[in-house]
Formats: structure tokens, C-alpha cells, sequence
């Protein structure tokens, strides 16, 4: 065998196994190699096992990392993340600090709508540092994979804006983006007065144009996967305040008819809308959130193919106290995957590892689920369980080395990154913590600041 790069001598090489989300109890079961090794060639993995057996079987190989005083996981995948807006909300988080709720700042014409504002005022260039700048934290903390939602432009020209943005990252940034558009976010301003008109404007205008749009497939990062499709998934938030959920269905109806994977912002705030049972009877590839979903919906949710995803996140940034049942949605058999849920408002975080260090505390998983929730489960949790999510021969070679003698030290310790290499595609893009790649247009990565 050749190999184009060997991996050799980690501490553990660690990983969940196979293409399918790992479900209920089964979530914490890993694969752990110590002395590991990983072979990659043209950007897969031709072999993974014990240092010396993998040796053992190649010939030739190009370029070797010692990764003595490492373990080795699967680049994370980060199923749920708000990329692109422009700006900050501090002064809003300061207000709810001081009682405000987040619903109520909504209401007002705050939250979502001053990101909104701020979004639709920036220029393209703006919005491209801005969130280049976020991608390179992400993958400066192990991010090989992140969802991207749209969601801050409100109007047909500003969502595509937002997208215009998400493809041309994706194509010159080592992170790969998962597409999803999220028109349905919030009510925009100028149609306050009658939200059904902007209900309208989505299912008529909006979902159809966006699903007839296309992107180049070219770029020196373009995931091989990625066939030109403006977005992958529609996704909506259900709430008081956002779309109910007659208007959910029906926006939800409309993408799937467009050929739209389906996602749902489900049980964030107010209880028992129903958005979990839609979503699941609508098929959706994943439903997230659920702090205050009732037990016999997640029940109902944990018998289906769908991918429930929490955002320990959200309610550790909104200092809420309340945070999404996984205990029972795993003994019911679910299959969970964690997100960041990265935005202005409720979770400004791009660290998969931190999310995991919180679910340990506050969903009560293991670090072996913590590991699973953040690496196979979130690559289904987009479609991609057969592509990454695993250490495994023939998926693609994302990898991250962690400066640590053990797994579990990945849920463990937070607020530091122990992140020492990134690998994508079998290319070194992180290198003993600081970023290696070159952006193609110009951009210098984070990591090369002073
Ligand atoms: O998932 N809930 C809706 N969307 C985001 C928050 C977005 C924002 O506040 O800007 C969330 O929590
Ligand atoms: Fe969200």
C-alpha cells in the first residue's frame, strides 16, 4: 500500500463506527486503537489500526505526523450553526442579564431583527470577513464539517446574498459548509402587519427560487460532494412570536415538494407546539432544539429516522438553567446528535469540544457520547454518514489530533482548545494549534495573526 500521509504512535485513535447514526445506548460505543495509526490517500483512509500493523502493510508513504501524546478523532461536524450575520448583540445580552427574556427582545423588534438590520446593511465583503473569521475558530477547534444556515436577510435578494456568501466560503475555505435556508426564521419587519403575506412570499417566491438556484461546483475546497444545489435543507423556527405551526407545515410542505431536506427549530422556548410531531411525520432529517419538548413527542421522535439535535449551547448562553432531555430521549432508543447553534443572540460559540465538555454536564452523556453526538450522529444529522463522521477506510480523511493522553479529556476539560492538528481531505490545514492552509482569495487565516 502507498500512502500519501501516515498518522502514527497517538496515544488512542477513537472513533464511533459505521454510516448510521448510533442510537439510544448504543451511542457511547467506540472503537478505541491506543498506539493508533491512520494512512490517508488522495484524501480518504486507506487503513486505520495498531501503529505496527498499519506500518506493517505500507510501502511507500509520503509524509508522517508523530502524534505521540495525541489522541485522534474524527473531525467534528457541527450540524447546526446560524454562519452568517453581520455584527453583535452584546448590549442585548447585557439587557437579559438584567431580567429581559429573549422572546420578549424579539417581540420588541430586537434579537433576530437587529441582526437582521445589521445583516441586510453590510456589504458582501463585510459579511465574508465577518464570517471567514468564525470558520477559522471553527476549525481551529476541530470543525471539519458545519451546517450554515441563512435566516438574517428576510427578503428574496438579502437570503441570496447569504447564500452567495456560504458558497463562495465554501469553495475557499478548508471547512465544508452544508447549505440550509432559513427564510423562516423570524417575521421581518415590513411584514409585521400581516405575516401571512410573508408566508406567502416564501412558499410562492421565495422556496422555489432558491431550489431553482446554482453555484458553481469548482473551488480548490469545494466539498466532493457538493453538486451546485443553493441549499440542501429548509428549515423553520416554530415559536410564539416566529411561524406557528400551521404556518410550519406549510412552508415545510412546500420545500419538500421542491426536493428541500427538511430541518425544524423545535421546542426552543414554548412547549408542545407540535413542531416535533410535524417534523417527523414530514419525514425531517433532523429536529433541534427540543428543551421543552413533552416526553410522548420525543418518544415519538426517538422511533424515527429523524435526528434529534440539542444545542447545549443555547440554553448555556442563555443562562436558562433548562436544557433538552437526552437521557430520555436516548433511552427511548433516539439517535442524538450536539450542535453549536452558533449566532449573535443565544449561542455565540464555534467550539464542537465545548459543547461536548456541557453536554457531559447538562445532558449527561458520557464522553464516549459526547464524542459520538459530535462526530457520526451530526454527519447524519446532515446526510453525510456515509462520507464522514468516522475514522473508517474509504470515508474521507478529516481528522483531529487532541493534546491529551485520552478521550474523555475532550469533555473533561473546556474553555481551552486542545486542538494540536486539524487534517482535511488528508491535507494539514491546522499545525500544533495554529492555522497552516492559505485562503485562496488573499485571506490570511486566523491563526497567522500576530
Ligand atoms: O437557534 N431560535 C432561533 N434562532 C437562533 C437564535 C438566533 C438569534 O437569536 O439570532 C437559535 O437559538
Ligand atoms: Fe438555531
Amino acid at each position: 500500500m502507498q500512502a500519501d500521509l501516515l498518522i502514527r504512535h497517538a496515544a488512542q485513535v477513537v472513533t464511533p463506527v459505521g454510516r448510521r447514526p448510533l442510537r439510544g445506548k448504543a451511542l457511547g460505543s467506540l472503537q478505541v486503537i491506543p498506539d493508533g495509526a491512520v494512512a490517508v490517500r488522495e484524501g480518504r483512509i486507506l487503513a486505520v489500526g495498531p501503529t505496527a500493523e498499519v506500518e506493517a502493510r505500507l510501502r511507500e508513504v509520503t509524509e508522517v505526523l508523530e502524534a505521540r501524546g495525541q489522541v485522534v478523532v474524527p473531525g467534528f461536524v457541527d450540524p447546526h450553526t446560524h454562519l452568517v450575520w453581520a455584527g453583535d448583540r452584546a448590549a442585548e445580552f447585557e439587557r437579559r442579564l438584567q431580567g429581559a427574556t429573549y422572546l420578549e427582545i424579539l417581540q420588541a423588534g430586537g434579537g433576530i431583527l437587529a441582526t437582521v438590520r445589521a445583516t441586510r446593511e453590510a456589504s458582501v465583503e463585510q459579511l465574508r470577513a465577518e464570517t471567514r473569521s468564525r470558520m477559522d475558530r471553527m476549525l481551529l477547534h476541530g470543525t471539519t464539517t458545519a451546517e450554515a444556515k441563512t435566516g438574517y436577510g428576510l427578503a428574496p435578494e438579502a437570503e441570496f446574498r447569504l447564500l452567495d456568501v456560504i458558497h463562495d466560503l465554501d469553495a475557499t475555505h478548508p471547512l465544508d459548509l452544508v447549505p440550509t435556508f432559513l427564510g423562516a426564521h423570524a417575521i421581518p419587519e415590513e411584514h409585521r402587519a400581516d405575516p401571512e403575506a410573508y408566508v406567502a412570499l416564501l412558499v410562492e417566491a421565495m422556496l422555489p427560487a432558491v431550489a431553482a438556484r446554482r453555484y458553481p461546483v469548482e473551488g480548490p475546497w469545494r466539498a466532493p460532494w457538493t453538486d451546485g444545489r443553493a441549499a440542501w435543507f429548509c428549515d423553520v423556527f416554530c415559536e410564539r412570536g416566529a411561524f406557528d405551526l400551521d404556518q410550519t407545515q406549510r412552508i415545510l410542505e412546500a420545500a419538500r415538494r421542491l426536493g428541500f431536506g427538511l430541518k425544524v427549530h423545535a421546542d426552543e422556548f414554548v412547549p408542545s407546539l407540535g413542531a416535533t410531531p410535524l417534523a417527523v411525520a414530514l419525514g425531517a432529517t433532523s429536529v433541534d432544539h427540543l428543551v421543552s419538548t413533552p416526553p410522548e413527542h420525543l418518544a415519538l421522535l426517538a422511533r424515527s429516522e429523524t435526528v434529534g439535535v440539542m444545542l447545549p449551547g443555547t440554553s448555556f448562553g442563555l443562562g436558562s438553567g433548562h436544557y433538552a432531555p437526552a437521557r430520555r430521549f436516548l433511552e427511548a432508543g433516539g439517535a442524538l446528535a450536539i450542535a453549536t447553534d452558533l449566532n449573535p443572540g443565544t449561542s455565540w460559540c464555534e467550539s464542537m469540544p465545548m459543547m461536548m465538555a456541557l453536554a457531559a454536564r447538562y445532558l449527561g452523556l458520557t464522553p464516549a457520547e459526547a464524542l459520538a453526538a459530535a462526530t457520526l450522529n451530526a454527519a447524519c444529522a446532515l446526510g453525510l454518514g456515509h462520507e464522514i463522521g468516522s475514522v473508517e477506510i474509504g470515508k474521507w480523511a478529516d481528522l483531529v489530533g487532541i493534546d491529551a493522553p485520552d478521550y474523555r479529556h475532550l469533555a473533561y476539560r473546556y474553555g481551552v482548545n486542545l486542538v494540536h492538528t486539524v487534517i482535511k481531505r488528508g491535507k494539514i490545514v491546522v499545525r500544533e494549534g495554529r492555522a497552516v492552509y492559505r485562503g485562496t482569495d488573499g485571506a490570511r487565516p486566523g491563526g497567522d495573526r500576530p
